[in-house]
């Protein structure tokens, strides 16, 4: 970036490492501002001295983002009118930072900022994010939008995935919503013109733009509404969540499995009526009921339980999701040992939950294992997991279903010769004929010895022999 500067300012250079680290930028490791969309951006930038110093900010090198006393430039970028001012009172300090108001996912980009007396420049990145909010079906999802310096009502109006939601002006709402969707009164002359999308719907996600039309500034969110998920452990208890609130009477309220399958329901004439799957396993609160809470408790939990469940309390549903998971069995298998290896293969079978498997050693070590290989049927799984082990020890098929917390396990003992194990127990072929040919050499040796001794002694036995011989026909 110095390069040919450096030559001419070496010491400018140097001051302005020193000086202002964050904003100087070497090759491609510039600094990089992340904000929000819709956020204010400050885009920091340092003349080397104290002082009021004409600058200016591009963009991608060409757009022209903000100047300052500059002459005979060309003029400001119009997306970027109206929206980017310096701080005055800095300026003496010669501090040419901007900021960038209302940002947008186009400000994106590769910013940089320009003393052109000095011909030096510096870079920064500047990172745009997308403002997303994730809620759970059935629940409240509040949408952010307020501009700031307000004062007295502006009008508004809401915009999903292109379509009209919302309007202040008339107060209307689409039919889909159902009159689901509030704004804050006392807010709206503050420029607060944020909304509250009640029970939540699947079908809630989307882009939504909230627009100030009068003064053209808009604002941008993603709404993500989640599946509730309830999951639990076959045979345990599962609290299956339905809630209005805000009422003081018992209200009735029914609740459904799969769309037709009557699970619990209560009526204004106090009768209590239980599907035939679930005879004698639910029940609800009757002081939680009054309070606008019609949640209900399925005890003992089967597989067949799971299931997708509607609420229908106060003119309202709520929708859901139950798993009850469950690990029917682990085991291991070796499919191959040899004496220096063996390839232990684990077989899972699970339902609803896919398990996470793993294969460890003694010490609880993860050992790197193959990729599992998973057969679906329904919602039921059958996993299998192969390791190679080299080693004698313990090993533990471990699987898992993290969601639930709910773990099995089996294992298997391996002998395995490791090398050191080679050099103290069983010797290999080699081994045995260089010890075989030793001992025959040593053998060898030892029997020539004695053959060579054996054959003196003979000498001196024969020598000794013959007297006795002699001696014997003297002694008859
Ligand atoms: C320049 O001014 C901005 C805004 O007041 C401030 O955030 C930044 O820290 C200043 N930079 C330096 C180097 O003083
Ligand atoms: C706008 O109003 C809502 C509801 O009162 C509040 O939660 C939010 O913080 C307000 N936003 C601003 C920027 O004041
Ligand atoms: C509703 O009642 C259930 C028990 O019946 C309880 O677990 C849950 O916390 C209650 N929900 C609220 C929002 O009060
Ligand atoms: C066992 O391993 C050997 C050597 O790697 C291989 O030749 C053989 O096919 C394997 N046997 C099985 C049943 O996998």
């Amino acid at each position: 970036m110095c390069s040919v500067e450096m030559e001419l300012l070496p010491l400018l250079c140097l001051c302005l490492l020193s000086v202002s680290g964050t904003t100087f930028a070497d090759g491609n490791k510039r600094p990089v501002i992340m904000v929000k969309e819709g956020k204010d951006a400050t885009l920091p930038c340092s003349f080397p001295e104290k002082r009021k110093e004409p600058f200016r900010w591009m963009k991608e090198g060409q757009e022209l983002v903000y100047k300052y006393h500059e002459t005979g430039s060309p003029d400001q970028d119009p997306q970027f009118l109206g929206r980017v001012s310096h701080f005055s009172s800095e300026l003496k300090k010669g501090n040419a930072s901007i900021i960038i108001r209302n940002t947008k996912l186009s400000d994106s980009g590769h910013y940089t900022c320009e003393f052109p007396y000095i011909r030096q420049t510096f870079s920064i990145q500047l990172l745009v994010e997308r403002v997303v909010i994730m809620v759970k079906e059935g629940s409240e999802a509040t949408l952010p939008c307020s501009i700031r310096g307000i004062s007295g009502k502006q009008s508004f109006r809401w915009i999903k995935d292109g379509l009209k939601l919302y309007d202040y002006q008339t107060t209307s709402q689409v039919s889909q919503l159902h009159g689901r969707v509030i704004h804050f009164e006392s807010e709206v002359k503050k420029g607060n013109a944020s909304i509250i999308i009640k029970n939540t719907k699947l079908s809630d996600s989307g882009h939504y733009t909230c627009e100030f039309p009068y003064i053209r500034q808009t604002f941008n969110i993603q709404l993500l509404v989640e599946r509730v998920v309830i999951m639990v452990k076959e045979g345990s208890e599962a609290t299956l969540p339905c809630y209005i609130g805000g009422i003081s009477r018992k209200q009735p309220f029914r609740w459904m499995k799969d769309g037709q399958e009557s699970v619990y329901e209560w009526d204004d004439t106090n009768s209590l009526h239980q599907g035939p799957q679930f005879f004698g396993r639910v029940s609800h609160s009757d002081s939680e009921l009054k309070k606008g809470n019609a949640s209900i408790i399925l005890k003992n939990t089967k597989l067949s339980d799971s299931g997708h469940y509607t609420c229908t309390f106060s003119q309202q549903t709520f929708n859901m999701q139950l798993l009850v998971g469950d690990i029917s069995k682990v085991s291991i298998r070796a499919l191959n040992q040899t004496k220096n290896m063996a390839v232990l293969q684990c077989e899972v079978e699970a339902d609803f939950l896919k398990p996470r498997i793993e294969w460890e050693d003694s010490d609880g070590n993860i050992l790197p294992a193959e990729e599992p290989h998973i057969t679906r049927i329904k919602s039921h799984y059958s996993i299998t997991v192969q390791v190679v082990v080299t080693k004698t020890n313990n090993y533990h098929c471990v699987a898992e279903q993290e969601e639930i917390s709910h773990e099995m396990k089996a294992e298997t003992y391996v002998f395995v010769l490791d090398e050191l194990d080679e050099w103290r127990s069983p010797p290999s072929w080699r081994e045995i004929l260089i010890i075989c040919a030793f001992g025959c050499l040593l053998i060898g040796l030892l029997c020539c010895k004695k053959c060579c001794r054996r054959g003196s002694g003979a000498n001196s036995r024969a020598a000794e022999a013959v007297p006795l011989r002699g001696r014997n026909p003297g002694g008859i």
